[in-house]
């Protein structure tokens, strides 16, 4: 469970919110490239950062991030083939990837559409450990995105699933009942690894979750996954905007 307070920002629109995550990608990418030469990102999907991904696409131009030393990672995934409108490597793939300088041999989709999801999983896990540079244990991302769904999951992380409990794997597929389908995930052990994580939530229909995990009288706490992000040695900021904030008190 989260202990240490995660970093707040609220910007007024979901477009600033999303300008402000842009900014602190970019940040990231430079200072990881300039400290260890690399930056591993994993990115999220769902439709919150679509803008963010369009607004990081548009800023290439002006931009001066090492794109070419970033290596793209994805932090869950549907069950579905690449190109399918739900997948969401698909998505960040047209939003953004199609319109940075990342080199594809840098870019690493979840085989989602394996039909054995569980050696799926294994495969991305063993790909995880040999390309992200550990500290000794744990694979450590340089950015982890995520966002925040109705119900407080994140990544494919979902209330009441034996993946919330996880210590040992580092990506998993179950099966999620309410959805009727498969997932792949990335589960805590990996997320609280990381040197940053970073979660955006926008919008009217995440007041709820957001006042469930941030605010002085959030409900049903330790059944809300996202609350179970609370990195090892690494920072964790939340931006919303004010919408998704309304019913905390910064
Ligand atoms: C996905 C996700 C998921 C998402 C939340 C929020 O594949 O759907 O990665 O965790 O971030 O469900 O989704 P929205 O941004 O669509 O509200």
């Amino acid at each position: 469970m989260a202990s240490q307070k995660p970093e707040t920002i609220v910007k007024a629109t979901a477009e600033d919110a999303a300008a402000a995550a842009a900014e602190l990608i970019k940040a990231v990418v430079r200072e990881s490239v300039a400290e260890r030469g690399r930056c591993h990102l994993a990115l999220a999907g769902g439709t919150t950062p679509h803008l963010l991904y369009k607004m990081l696409a548009r800023g290439v131009v002006t931009g001066d991030v090492p794109w070419q030393d970033v290596e793209v990672f994805f932090s869950d995934e549907r069950d579905v083939p690449p190109d399918h409108i739900e997948s969401n490597y698909g998505m960040i793939q047209r939003a953004l990837l199609d319109n940075l300088p990342v080199p594809p041999n840098h870019i690493h989709p979840m085989p989602a559409d394996w039909l054995n999801l569980d050696a799926a999983a294994e495969e991305y896990e063993r790909a995880i450990r040999a390309l992200v540079p550990s500290d000794g244990m744990l694979p450590r991302f340089d950015l982890i995105l995520l966002g925040l769904g109705t119900d407080g999951h994140t990544a494919s992380l979902f209330p009441h699933t034996a993946a919330l409990t996880e210590v040992r794997r580092l990506v998993l597929s179950q099966y999620v009942p309410f959805l009727g389908r498969k997932r792949m995930t990335f589960t805590f052990p990996l997320i609280n690894a990381a040197r940053h994580v970073v979660m955006l939530a926008t919008g009217e229909d995440k007041t709820g979750p957001v006042a469930d995990l941030l605010g002085p009288h959030g409900r049903h706490r330790e059944e809300l996954p996202a609350a179970r992000v609370n990195p090892t040695d690494g920072r964790f900021t939340i931006i919303l905007d004010e919408a998704a904030a309304r019913r905390i008190s910064n």
